[in-house]
């Protein structure tokens, strides 16, 4: 049976995501801001950060899938392209957790291609241990060293984004 060892709670989230979206809306008071989201991983975190963002702003999301259990695959899929015109608009895009930063970086060098004036990094957890490639992360709202997380929209094989907290999973 898997275990689950409790590691950010509902309320310490909540107060983070907070904390977060009031950043997002000063740094972003005169700028053209698209929160994109990437599917499905960020839907919870998503929703709660766009609801804590007081300037207007628009949202989208893009469909990118890599993970095969535990172990990154090295693929990444587009599944789905963003909606909205990007041209000369500010993206901020709302990832879950970045780990070696691959799939982001693919992720970027695709929203490059639509021309947006600029293009910035807001993920729920920074985990820094295993980065291979140098990637800016604007905005973090949890650093994590090790460990395989669910919960709070974070899967492992799909399951455990119901959790409404975070949880180190030991198989
Ligand atoms: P990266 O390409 O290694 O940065 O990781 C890409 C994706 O893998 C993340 O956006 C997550 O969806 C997934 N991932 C990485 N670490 C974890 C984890 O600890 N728990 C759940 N998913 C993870
Ligand atoms: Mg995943």
């Amino acid at each position: 049976m898997p275990e689950f060892i409790p590691l950010i709670s509902e309320k310490e989230i909540k107060a983070r995501v907070q904390k977060t979206g009031e950043k997002i809306s000063k740094d972003y008071e005169n700028l053209d801001l698209v929160l994109i989201g990437v599917l499905k991983r960020s839907f919870i975190f998503l929703a709660d950060l766009t609801r804590k963002i007081s300037i207007d702003h628009e949202i989208d999301l893009i469909g990118a899938s890599s993970y095969d259990g535990t172990m990154s695959t090295g693929q990444i899929v587009f599944t789905k392209q963003p909606d909205l015109e990007l041209e000369g608009r500010d993206v901020l895009l709302v990832e879950d957790i970045v780990d070696t930063g691959n799939t982001l970086l693919k992720i970027v060098e695709f929203v490059q291609l639509l021309n947006p004036r600029s293009i910035k990094i807001c993920s729920l957890i920074n985990k820094q241990e295993r980065r291979e490639v140098e990637i800016d992360i604007n905005y973090s709202c949890f650093s994590l060293d090790k460990g395989f997380i669910v919960g709070y929209g974070l899967d492992y094989n799909e399951k455990y984004r119901n959790l409404p907290a975070i949880y180190d999973l030991k198989l």
